[in-house]
C-alpha cells in the first residue's frame, strides 16, 4: 500500500455512558482514563508493575519490561508464576470457593452444567496429573480440537498448571489443517471428543482426527471426552477415553512454578498468503494483560454473569471466555451450539435464564440477528443486560444502532473492541463508563497501548486522513514470535517501520476531529478507484445503511478506466427481492451517501457470503469472482464451500 486512505465517514451520532454506569464503573471519569493512560505511556514500567501486583507471583519479576533485544521482548523477566494459579488458586481462599467460575450450556436443550471455582479446580488438578501420566511435561505441545465443552477449558487449565503449551484447533477445520498444525508445533498429545452438537447435527471430531494422525508420529496418544454419544475406534494403546483416565487421577496437583516468559500456547491464525502463523503468547505478560483488559473494558463485577460467545477455538475464547475472566474471579458462561438451535431466539433465552449481565459477541452474528428479525430478542427478558461489546471486524452503524436499540434497550454502553490474535487482548476500546460511544468508532486506545495512525513514511497523518494503523511501543500481551519462524516474525509485523521499532497492525484507520479513531478494515482490502484510496468497509456501511440491505461485501475488480472498479456483493432482508430497479437504487444510495467515486458498477446479490469460520468475510474469493478468474489458494478456512459455489453458479 501507498499512499493514504481517503475517509468518507459521516457518523456525528454520540452516545455518553449512563450516569449510572460511570458511577460505578472501574474507570469512571475522562480525566481518571486520561491520566492513567499518560502515564502508562511515559513510564510503562512502572504502570504495569502495579497492575501485575494484583495477581499471584511466586517469585517477584527483576525487571518489568526487557525491549533491548526488540522485537523480541520480555515481561517480567525473572518473575515466576502460573496463569492456572491466578485462575483458581488464587480464588479458593476467598468466598468465590463456591462462586460459579463457568456456567456451561449444550446445544441439545437441557444439557447444563455449573462449575464452581474449587470444582474447575479440582477437575483441572486431575486433569493435569493425566497430563503427566501420558508423559507430557513442562513445553510439551498439546493439541485441544474439541467442542465447546467444559473438558476444553479444564484441558487448557491443566496445560497451563504444568507448563505444557497448548494448541487450539478449532473444530471446524478438517483433517489436513489439523495435520499441519499438529506438525508444525511438533505435539504430542492430542485432546479431542467424540463429536460435538452444532446446529442439531454431531460434529465428529474423532473421526477427523482419526484421519488426521495417520500422517502424525509425533502424536503419541490421544485423549477422547465422551460428549455426543455416536461410535468412535479408539486405537489399542493410543486412544483413551477421558473418564477413564480421570477416574484414576490425584485431585492434588501444585502449578509449576513457571517462568513469566514460559510459552503458555500457540494459536494459528490464517495469512493471506503463505501457510497459517503459529502465534506464540507466553505466561506473566498476557496474564497480566488480559486481567486488566477485562476488568476495566468489561468492567466485571463480583456479581456480574458474563457471557463471550466466541468459539474457545479463536483467540477471543482464549482470553475472553476463559483467561481474562477467570483471573478476574469472575462468572462465564459457555455455550456449545449454533445461535439458531433449535431456534432463532436461543441467545436472547440464554440471557434470559442466566440473566446475563455482560454479552460479547461479533458483528457477522448481530447482522444474522438484524436479519432474522426482532421478535425473537423482544420475545425474551433482556433488562439484565447492562454491558454490550462487539469483536472481530468493523461494526457498520447500522448494526450498531440495533444492537444498541433492540438488545441494549438503549441503556447499554457498547464497547466496540479493535484487537488480534497477535496483540492477545483488546487494545484499541471505549470505557464503559467514560468514553461516550459513535457507532462504529473503536474510540481510543487502552492503557499502555501506544498507538498512531501513519503514512508509508512513518509521518503522523491528521484528522480524517486514513492510514496504517502502527503500535509504538511494546505491550505485555504482544506476541512473542512466530513459532518456528523468527524471521517470518520480524517481517510481517516489524519490518515496514523498521528503523522506528512499530508494529504494523495491517489495519487501516483514521482519526476524526475529536480523536476518535475508527479501523477501517486490513490494508490489503483497500481500494483504489481513479487515484482514490477508499475503505471497502465504509463502502460497505453505506450499502447496509439502505432498508433493503442486511450484509454487504465490496471488493475491486479490475477496470480499464478507473484502474479498479466498485463490486458490491448484498444479502437483502426479508421483504426485499432482487431487481435491476433495487440494484439502480443501491449504486444511488452510495452515491447520495459517499459520492460518485464510490458507486458501486456492480451489485451481485446473493444469500449468503463467503467467512472464515470465525465469521469474517473473505473478500479474496469474492474479488475472483468479481474479476472473473478462478480462485486458487488456500481454502481451508472458508466455512461453507457451497456459498462460493453458488456464487459462481449465479453469475453464470
Ligand atoms: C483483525 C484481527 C481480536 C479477536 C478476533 C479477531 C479485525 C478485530 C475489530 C474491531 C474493526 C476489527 C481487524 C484485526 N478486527 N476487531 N473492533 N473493529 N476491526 O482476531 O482473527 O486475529 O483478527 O480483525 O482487521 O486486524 P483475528
Amino acid at each position: 500500500m501507498s499512499g493514504n486512505i481517503e475517509s468518507v465517514l459521516n457518523e456525528t451520532r454520540k452516545f455518553p455512558p449512563p450516569e449510572a454506569f460511570s458511577k460505578k464503573a472501574s474507570i469512571s471519569s475522562w480525566a481518571q482514563y486520561q491520566a492513567l493512560h499518560a502515564e502508562s505511556i511515559k513510564n510503562p514500567e512502572k504502570f504495569w508493575g502495579e497492575v501485575a501486583e494484583d495477581l499471584h507471583w511466586f517469585k517477584k519479576w527483576d525487571r518489568v519490561r526487557n525491549w533491548d533485544n526488540a522485537p523480541f521482548a520480555k515481561w517480567f523477566e525473572g518473575g515466576k508464576t502460573n496463569i492456572s494459579y491466578n485462575c483458581l488458586d488464587r480464588h479458593l481462599d476467598s468466598w468465590r470457593k463456591n462462586k460459579a467460575a463457568i456456567i456451561w450450556e449444550g446445544e441439545p436443550e437441557g444439557d447444563r452444567k455449573v462449575l464452581t471455582y474449587l470444582e474447575l479446580h479440582r477437575q483441572v488438578c486431575k486433569f493435569a496429573n493425566v497430563l503427566k501420566a501420558q508423559g507430557i511435561g513442562s513445553g510439551d505441545s498439546v493439541a485441544l480440537y474439541m467442542p465447546m465443552i467444559p473438558e476444553l477449558a479444564i484441558a487448557m487449565l491443566a496445560c497451563a498448571r504444568i507448563g505444557a503449551v497448548h494448541s487450539i484447533i478449532f473444530g471446524g477445520f478438517s483433517a489436513p489443517a489439523l495435520v499441519d498444525r499438529i506438525h508444525d508445533a511438533s505435539t504430542k498429545l492430542v485432546i479431542t471428543a467424540d463429536g460435538g452438537f452444532r446446529r442439531g447435527s454431531v460434529l465428529k471430531l474423532k473421526e477427523t482426527v482419526d484421519e488426521a494422525l495417520k500422517s502424525c508420529p509425533t502424536v503419541k496418544s490421544a485423549v477422547v471426552v465422551k460428549r455426543s454419544g455416536n461410535a468412535v475406534t479408539m486405537a489399542e494403546g493410543r486412544d483413551f477415553w477421558w473418564d477413564d483416565l480421570m477416574a484414576k487421577a490425584d485431585a492434588v496437583c501444585p502449578a509449576a512454578e513457571l517462568d513469566s516468559e514460559h510459552p503458555l500456547y500457540i494459536l494459528y491464525t490464517s495469512g493471506s498468503t503463505g501457510k497459517p502463523k503459529g502465534i506464540l503468547h507466553t505466561t506473566g505478560g498476557y496474564m497480566v494483560g488480559t486481567y486488566l483488559t477485562t476488568k476495566h473494558i468489561f468492567d466485571i463485577k463480583e456479581e456480574d454473569t458474563y457471557w463471550c460467545t466466541a468459539d474457545i477455538g479463536w483467540v477471543t475464547g482464549h482470553s475472553y471466555v476463559v483467561y481474562g475472566p477467570l483471573a478476574n474471579g469472575a462468572t462465564t458462561v459457555m455455550y456449545e451450539g449454533a445461535p439458531n438451535a433449535p431456534a432463532n431466539d436461543r441467545f436472547w433465552e440464554i440471557i434470559e435464564r442466566y440473566k446475563v449481565n455482560i454479552f460479547y459477541t461479533a458483528p457477522t452474528a448481530i447482522r444474522s440477528f438484524m436479519k432474522w428479525g426482532d421478535e425473537h430478542p423482544r420475545k425474551h427478558d433482556l433488562s439484565s443486560l447492562r454491558l454490550l461489546g462487539s469483536v472481530g471486524e468493523p461494526i457498520n452503524p447500522e448494526a450498531w444502532m440495533w444492537y444498541h436499540e433492540v438488545i441494549g434497550g438503549k441503556r447499554c454502553p457498547i464497547v466496540d473492541t479493535w484487537w488480534q490474535t497477535e496483540t492477545g487482548a483488546i487494545m484499541i476500546s471505549p470505557l464503559p463508563g467514560v468514553t461516550p460511544t459513535k457507532p462504529g468508532s473503536a474510540t481510543f486506545p487502552f492503557l499502555g497501548v501506544d498507538v498512531a495512525i501513519v503514512n508509508e513514511k512513518g509521518e503522523e497523518l491528521g484528522v480524517n486522513q486514513g492510514g496504517f494503523l502502527v503500535i509504538k511501543q511494546p505491550w505485555p500481551s504482544m506476541l512473542r514470535t512466530l513459532y518456528g519462524a523468527d524471521d517470518r516474525y520480524k517481517d510481517v509485523y516489524w519490518s515496514r517501520f523498521a528503523r522506528q521499532g512499530w508494529y504494523l497492525a495491517g489495519d487501516g484507520a483514521v482519526r476524526d476531529a475529536d480523536g476518535y479513531i475508527w479501523i477501517l478494515g486490513r490494508i490489503d482490502d483497500v481500494l483504489n478507484v481513479s487515484g482514490h484510496r477508499l475503505s471497502t468497509m465504509e463502502v460497505e456501511s453505506a450499502l447496509v445503511a439502505h432498508e433493503a440491505v442486511v450484509e454487504a461485501a465490496v471488493v475491486g475488480f479490475k477496470h480499464d478506466v478507473k484502474g479498479e472498479g466498485v463490486a458490491a456483493f448484498v444479502t437483502l432482508g426479508r421483504g426485499h427481492e432482487k431487481s435491476p430497479k433495487v440494484s439502480d437504487a443501491l449504486k444511488a444510495h452510495v452515491r447520495n451517501m459517499i459520492g460518485p467515486l464510490a458507486m458501486p458498477d456492480q451489485i451481485h446479490f446473493t444469500d449468503s457470503l463467503p467467512k472464515t469460520r470465525s465469521g469474517k468475510i473473505m473478500r479474496r474469493f469474492l474479488r475472483d469472482v468479481a474479476n472473473g478468474v478462478e480462485t486458487k489458494g488456500d481454502m481451508s478456512t472458508l466455512e461453507d464451500l457451497n456459498v462460493l459455489a453458488k456464487l459462481r453458479a449465479d453469475e453464470e
